[in-house]
C-alpha cells in the first residue's frame, strides 16, 4: 500500500491504492505527445525579456510565477500567475503552471533563459509516478493535463527544465536578484537584496507602462468583454429587482460572462445598489436593487492573456434618473468629459485627473455646498469629502497597473503614446452626511472608462456603452 497520510495532496478521505491498482496505473497507456504552436503573445514576450537581459548585464534573474494558495484545507484559489511572469512569457490563462521559475542566467553576451516548471504528471512509475492519478492538486486526472518539457519549450520558446533542476540551477555563486516575495521557496535559495531587488520590481512594472501592438488588442478583447457584460447586467436589471440580494444576481450575471469569455474577472465585482454606491469598493454585494435607486457597476473581465478591462457605469434601476439623481450623474459626466479632453501622448498624468476635480469643485460650488461649515475656513480641496480618490490609474495586466513604477515615470510622469488608463471620477455623498442636503445622501456615481493614448490624442476602448444620462435612459428604455 502508498502512504496516504502526510500529504496534503491526498485527502483524508481518499482510499488507499492496493499495490496491484498501482501497477495497473503504470501501465496501457496511450502516447498523447503534442506538437504546441508558440503561445500567440510569445514574440512579444522575448522582447521584454531581451529588455531585461539588456538592463541587468551580468547577473541572474529569478521571477517566480507564484503558487497556489489554500483556500481552505485542501482546496486551493484558482491560480493566477505574478503579472511580471506573464509579461515575459505571455503565459495563457487554463494552461498556467503554480511553481513555475523563469531564470535569466547570465552567459558573459546575455543571458540564456530557462522556464523551470512542473512538468506534464509522468506515468512510468518514477520519482512522482504517482502524482497523475493521486495528487489532488497536481496530478493530471484530477486537476488537467500540463504541457511537457518539450511542450512548454515550444510554447513558449523557452528552453524548458524541470522545477526540481531549480536549486541546483540556482547553485553556483552568481550576483542574483529575485522578485522575492511570490514562492517562499525560491526566496529560500537566495539571500536577500532588498535595494537591488526593489529595482528589479521597480524596471519590471515601468516595463508595462507602454503596451505593445500585441497588448493593446488583449486590452480590445478584455475591454469588449467588459462591455458585453455590461449589457448582460442591463438585460438583467429587472429580473434582480424581484431578489432580496438583487447585487448578487449582478454579481453573477456579470461573473458568467467573465468566465464565458475569459479566464474570469480583473478584481472582485462591485454592484452597489443605493447608499451601497457611496461605498468605493462595496463587494460584499448583499443588498436588494430596488426600483429608484442607481446601481453602481464597476466591473471587468479578464481575458485568457490576463489582460483586464475596469469599466463603471451608474445605471438607474427604474430607467428614468430622478431629477436630483440627473443633477449628480451630469456633473461627473462633465467631470469625466473634461478628464477625456486633457488625454493627449505629452499631458501630464495629473492633467486628467486635475480637470476632472475642477468640474466637480466648479459644480458643488454652484450648488453652495459647504463641505466645512462653518467650522472651516472654505478651500476647494474640502470637496475631496465627496471625491475621496484619485481620478483613474494605468490598465493591463492588472487593473491598477505598473503599481511599482517610480512617481516620477507615472503619477508625476507624462501619457505617451501605447499608455492605457481609466478616468473615472465620482461623486459619493453618504447617507450620513450632514454638510449635503438631505435629497444628495445616499446617492453615489461614478462613470469610468478605459482609454488608449494615441499619437495625438486618445481612444475609448469601452465606447460601446452609453455615458451620458439621455443615452443611458435611452439604453434602458430599449431593453424594456
Ligand atoms: N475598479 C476598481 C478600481 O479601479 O479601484
Ligand atoms: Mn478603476
Amino acid at each position: 500500500m502508498e502512504r496516504q497520510d502526510g500529504l496534503r495532496s491526498v485527502g483524508s478521505h481518499d482510499r488507499a491504492i492496493p499495490d496491484a491498482l498501482a501497477a495497473c496505473f503504470r501501465q496501457g497507456w496511450a502516447n498523447t505527445g503534442l506538437k504546441l504552436p508558440p503561445l500567440p503573445g510569445a514574440a512579444y514576450a522575448a522582447k521584454r525579456r531581451a529588455a531585461v537581459s539588456e538592463r541587468f548585464p551580468n547577473e541572474r534573474i529569478v521571477i517566480p510565477s507564484g503558487g497556489l494558495k489554500a483556500r481552505s484545507n485542501d482546496f486551493d484559489y484558482t491560480f493566477r500567475p505574478h503579472s511580471a511572469f506573464i509579461h515575459l512569457t505571455a503565459e495563457q490563462g487554463t494552461q498556467a503552471v503554480p511553481d513555475s521559475v523563469l531564470v535569466f542566467e547570465p552567459t558573459g553576451t546575455g543571458h540564456s533563459v530557462t522556464l523551470f516548471t512542473r512538468p506534464r504528471s509522468p506515468r512510468d512509475g518514477g520519482p512522482n509516478g504517482t502524482e497523475f492519478y493521486r495528487d489532488r492538486q497536481y496530478g493530471e486526472f484530477w486537476v488537467g493535463r500540463r504541457r511537457t518539457l518539450s511542450e512548454t519549450a515550444d510554447a513558449f520558446g523557452i528552453e524548458a527544465a524541470a522545477r526540481g533542476e531549480l536549486e541546483r540551477a540556482l547553485g553556483a555563486d552568481v550576483p542574483t536578484r529575485v522578485l522575492r516575495g511570490e514562492d517562499a521557496s525560491v526566496d529560500a535559495l537566495v539571500p536577500p537584496a532588498p535595494g537591488p531587488e526593489a529595482e528589479l520590481r521597480t524596471f519590471l512594472s515601468e516595463l508595462r507602462l507602454v503596451k505593445d501592438e500585441w497588448e493593446i488588442e488583449q486590452l480590445r478583447t478584455a475591454v469588449e468583454s467588459t462591455v458585453a457584460g455590461f449589457h448582460d447586467v442591463a438585460g438583467e436589471l429587472r429580473h434582480a429587482t424581484g431578489l432580496a440580494r438583487g447585487e448578487r444576481w449582478i454579481e453573477g450575471t456579470f461573473n458568467r460572462r467573465a468566465r464565458l469569455d475569459g479566464y474570469g474577472l480583473g478584481f472582485e465585482t462591485i454592484a452597489a445598489a443605493g447608499a451601497h454606491a457611496c461605498v468605493l469598493h462595496w463587494m460584499r454585494n448583499d443588498g436588494p436593487v430596488r426600483d429608484g435607486d442607481l446601481l453602481l457597476l464597476d466591473a471587468g473581465v479578464e481575458a485568457d492573456s490576463f489582460y483586464t478591462g475596469d469599466v463603471t457605469r451608474t445605471l438607474p434601476v427604474s430607467g428614468r434618473f430622478t431629477d436630483v439623481q440627473r443633477r449628480v450623474y451630469d456633473l461627473v459626466f462633465a467631470a469625466q468629459s473634461a478628464g477625456i479632453a486633457a488625454l493627449r501622448p505629452g499631458a501630464r498624468f495629473s492633467d486628467f485627473h486635475n480637470a476632472a476635480i475642477r468640474v466637480i469643485v466648479e459644480g458643488l460650488d454652484s450648488w453652495g455646498l459647504r463641505p466645512g461649515g462653518t467650522e472651516l475656513a472654505h478651500d476647494s480641496t474640502l470637496y475631496g469629502r465627496y471625491t475621496v480618490c484619485g481620478t483613474g490609474h494605468m490598465l493591463g495586466l492588472d487593473c491598477h497597473d505598473c503599481a511599482s513604477a517610480r512617481n516620477e515615470n507615472y503619477v508625476n510622469g507624462t501619457l505617451e503614446a501605447g499608455h492605457v488608463l481609466t478616468v473615472e471620477p465620482g461623486l459619493y455623498f453618504q447617507p450620513d452626511d450632514l454638510t449635503v442636503p438631505e435629497e444628495l445622501r445616499g446617492i453615489g456615481v461614478r462613470i469610468e472608462d478605459d482609454f488608449l493614448i494615441t499619437d495625438d490624442g486618445s481612444v475609448c476602448l469601452s465606447s460601446g456603452l452609453p455615458r451620458s444620462a439621455d443615452e443611458v435612459e435611452a439604453w434602458m428604455a430599449s431593453l424594456r
